[in-house]
């Protein structure tokens, strides 16, 4: 489904998205950054000191390989990962995207970084993002991931849905013992023009109150592509100074503090 076809939600603020990394988003190309050098003293003391060292990434070495995954029912995640894609490839990463529905992962041993999004159906994401999950756990948290969740919820401006919405993702992540480097709660979508009869009067009747929708013989898209877009450029930066050659952890939490 093409976003700019549909007819937009009346409100605008209908997605979250938040970054569980505990620091700031990084220049993808030329960090300052102050490193605990080798030499142990300076000539005034015995402690070791700091000093600035600029680390420059070459931006045609700093392709990372990246497995988007997803789990749709109408196809609305699709389009998100889609998305999400088209901005990492343009951050010069080597993306792999695959419906889980369709297509087997064997392991993920291989790429650096990990996205896996979902939609919400009756409070739970996609019966196949939860087998990757589990089957994938130690290795999602050995690397930089994202969690991207996408659910009418989130686009619900009532304060008790917006709960709703941050307690599907928490309970999800607690029961799977993965903990993601990014996680972003998105707004979906009501295409009624896709669903069978009974699906067209329930949706209907769910969303008539938070949303005024009483015409089922269109689409609804309740997704702010800024923040898909934004989510995407900061994971794909992070993902690169993750990988910088030359920055160990240790490095990094020097450089962050
Ligand atoms: C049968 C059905 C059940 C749904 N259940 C929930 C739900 O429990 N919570 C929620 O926030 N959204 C729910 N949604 C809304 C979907 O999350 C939303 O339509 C999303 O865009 C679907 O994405 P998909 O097309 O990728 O599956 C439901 C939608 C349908 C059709």
């Amino acid at each position: 489904m093409e976003e700019s076809s549909l007819p937009k939600a009346p409100r605008s603020d209908v997605a979250r998205c938040v970054d569980t990394t505990p620091t700031t988003t990084p220049t993808p190309t030329n960090h300052t950054a102050p490193i605990l050098r080798d030499h142990p003293t300076t000539p005034e003391s015995d402690t070791p000191y700091l000093t600035e060292t600029k680390i420059f990434i070459d931006e045609d070495e700093a392709m990372n390989t990246i497995l988007l995954v997803y789990g749709t029912t109408e196809g609305h995640t699709a389009t998100v990962a889609d998305r999400m894609a088209e901005v990492l490839r343009a951050e010069n990463h080597d993306v792999t995207m695959k419906s889980l529905a369709q297509e087997d992962v064997d392991a993920i041993s291989d790429y650096d970084a990990v996205v896996i999004a979902s939609s919400i159906h009756a409070g739970q994401p996609h019966a196949t993002v939860k087998a990757f999950v589990q089957t994938h756990r130690d290795a999602l948290n050995g690397r930089p991931t994202a969690y991207v969740q996408v659910s009418l919820s989130t686009a619900d401006p009532r304060p008790e849905k917006q709960a709703e919405a941050q307690a599907y993702a928490d309970q999800f992540l607690q029961e799977m013992k993965w903990t993601p480097t990014h996680i972003a709660l998105f707004g979906g979508a009501l295409p009624f023009t896709r669903y069978g009869f009974f699906k067209r009067r329930l949706m209907r009747a769910l969303a008539k109150k938070p949303f005024g929708i009483t015409d089922t013989a269109r689409d609804y898209d309740f997704t702010d592509w800024d923040q898909v877009k934004q989510f995407a450029g900061s994971f794909a930066a992070d993902v690169k100074t993750a990988h910088a050659p030359g920055l160990s952890l240790r490095d990094r939490s020097l450089r962050d503090r």
